[in-house]
């Protein structure tokens, strides 16, 4: 059994909360990743996005369990009418593989639809293309080109079908 079980997705509605989304992220953007600190604490977006955190039990090596563990995070940001963005999404390296990574992407397509969106992107890292494709998220004809962002590889990603399925 894995270390981690009983994932909870929770929409944050506390300040402490949006401190804990913003930890997850340094974990794994600025000190696995190595992007500057600065993209991701200086972001317009930070006070301004709706997010989820990924809570788990987690099993200690003496065998007892840690109860609300956070592991992962997303967040939703409302561009306009039609359209939105799903960025933020991080799960600890610790505790991938185990489809947390998948349900915090489709909380937010499920939070698209209820708000009657049609339309999401993303900026995906070059590498985790394949992993947005599984959820329909398209490179489009024209939109395709690389860019980067602190010298990483990025694609633009679409879907544009949010609730008409
Ligand atoms: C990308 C990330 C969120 C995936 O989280 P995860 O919890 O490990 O993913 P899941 O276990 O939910 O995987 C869901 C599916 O995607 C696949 N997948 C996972 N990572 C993938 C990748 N990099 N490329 C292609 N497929 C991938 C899994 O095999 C699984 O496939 P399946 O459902 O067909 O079995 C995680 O690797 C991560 O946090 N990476 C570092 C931060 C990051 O790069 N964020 C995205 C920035 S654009």
């Amino acid at each position: 059994m894995s270390v981690y079980s009983n994932p909870v997705l929770r929409l944050i509605t506390e300040e402490e909360d949006r401190q804990i989304s913003m930890q997850l992220s340094i974990t794994v953007f600025v000190n696995e990743q190595k992007y500057p600190l600065e993209r991701i604490v200086d972001d317009e977006y930070n006070d301004n996005s709706d997010v989820w955190i990924a809570y788990c039990e987690k099993k200690m090596e003496d065998g007892t369990v840690q109860n609300d563990v956070p592991v992962g995070t997303v967040r939703y940001i409302d561009i306009s009418e039609d359209v939105c963005r799903l960025g933020r999404l991080v799960v600890l390296s610790e505790a991938r593989g185990l489809s947390l990574g998948r349900k915090l992407v489709d909380i937010v397509i499920q939070e698209a639809a209820n708000r009657g969106k049609t339309t999401m992107f993303i900026h995906a890292q070059a590498n985790k293309r394949g992993f947005y494709e599984k959820f329909g998220f398209v490179v489009e004809e024209g939109d395709d080109t690389i860019f980067h962002v602190d010298g990483d590889p990025h694609y633009r990603m679409w879907i544009r079908n949010i609730g008409k399925k």
